[in-house]
């Protein structure tokens, strides 16, 4: 297997963290002159400038988070694909069933934010997602994505392990699944209208996997905060399933010992299954799955079992007899 080595724009060299005292201040300050309570006090000389500043846009939430360390044990074995193809590509059918749905995205309200936890936990919490990404321990990382339309990208992804948050929502020991909702916002979403599909987007794991090394917990991507369209604020990555495993804009996780059944699994059960890892060996009755098409590049090259990850997962998977594990 070839490593690519090479100095990537999104390395860092050093963290830059901006204190969160100074930054939430900052923020404040920028409320406050919105408000207009540091605008009566200073007098109509301040009147041009400050009002220049409280028309600025807002900073992003986490912005200072950004970018992350590199974790280098996820090495890869291709060149990345290039942000503007990852980040205009996209399966997000809450905003339309086609690829191009960047400019529906942005209507997405992502201040507030809510997560509930909830379900076979020590004790349920709702959480604001900000606050709780800070809490977690933030790292880059390069993974494949493979999706079941046959076409693929290499990415850099910012976020944490999924275990961290796991260990944070604290299950109850006989929790066997973790189950995610997507937001489900009628007036943002027009996919919504498609009545359908079984709203809200649902995903699941077992508890192994959600606290596999590889499972991921997104907020970012090309060292910066999430763009809309990949799944703002917080979103799963699976490397070694088929995309649609990777649910996207999360606002409820429930711990639970029934097996959750996803979304695409409801719309065709004997096309999308729960487990879905990825294998090149086994077609899908749409789409042969022993190539793939890389996003940008357009090359063609095979795929590999668990998407080249068995390494991290094959073992969870050894004892599960008579289950379709490769859809
Ligand atoms: N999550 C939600 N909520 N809605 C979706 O339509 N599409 C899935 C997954 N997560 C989807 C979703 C599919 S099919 C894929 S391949 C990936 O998101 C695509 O992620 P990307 O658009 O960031 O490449």
């Amino acid at each position: 297997m070839m490593l690519i080595k090479k100095n990537r724009g999104w390395d860092i060299k050093e963290c830059h963290l901006t204190d969160e005292n100074h930054f939430r201040n900052r923020r404040n300050l920028i409320k406050g002159l919105a408000a207009g309570s540091i605008l009566a006090a200073g007098g109509g000389s301040l009147l041009g400038s400050t009002s220049a500043l409280a028309n600025a846009p807002s900073p992003h939430p986490i912005a200072d988070l950004f970018p992350s360390k590199l974790n280098p044990a996820y090495p890869l074995d291709r060149e990345l694909t290039l942000e503007k193809y990852a980040t205009s590509y996209c399966n997000f059918y809450e905003f339309g069933s086609s690829k191009n749905i960047t400019d529906e995205a942005q209507a997405m309200k992502l201040e507030p934010w809510t997560i509930t936890f909830d379900g076979m936990v020590e004790k349920e919490k709702k959480v604001d997602v900000y606050d709780l990404i800070r809490q977690m321990p933030m790292e880059e990382r390069t993974y494949r994505h493979r999706c079941v339309e046959a076409w693929s990208m290499a990415v850099p992804w910012t976020g944490f392990a999924m275990k961290s948050l796991i260990d944070y929502a604290k299950p109850l020991s006989g929790a066997k699944y973790v189950r995610m909702e997507t937001l489900e916002d009628k007036d943002t979403m027009p996919g919504l209208s498609a009545f359908w599909y079984p709203w809200p987007y649902v995903e699941g794991l077992t508890i192994e996997e959600a606290t596999n090394d590889l499972t991921f917990m997104a907020t970012g991507i090309y060292g910066k905060p999430m763009p809309k369209q990949n799944g703002a604020p917080i979103r799963l990555v699976t490397p070694w399933k088929y995309g649609f495993k990777s649910i996207k804009s999360i606002v409820r996780i429930t711990f639970t010992d029934e097996r959750p059944v996803s979304y695409w699994e409801e719309i065709q059960a004997s096309e999308y299954g729960f487990w879905a890892n990825v294998n090149p060996d086994v077609p899908h009755p749409r789409w042969p799955q022993s190539h793939e098409r890389v996003l940008g590049t357009n090359q063609r090259v095979p795929t590999m079992l668990y998407n080249g990850y068995g390494d991290y997962v094959a073992d969870m998977y050894k004892n599960i007899k008579n289950e379709k594990l490769f859809m």
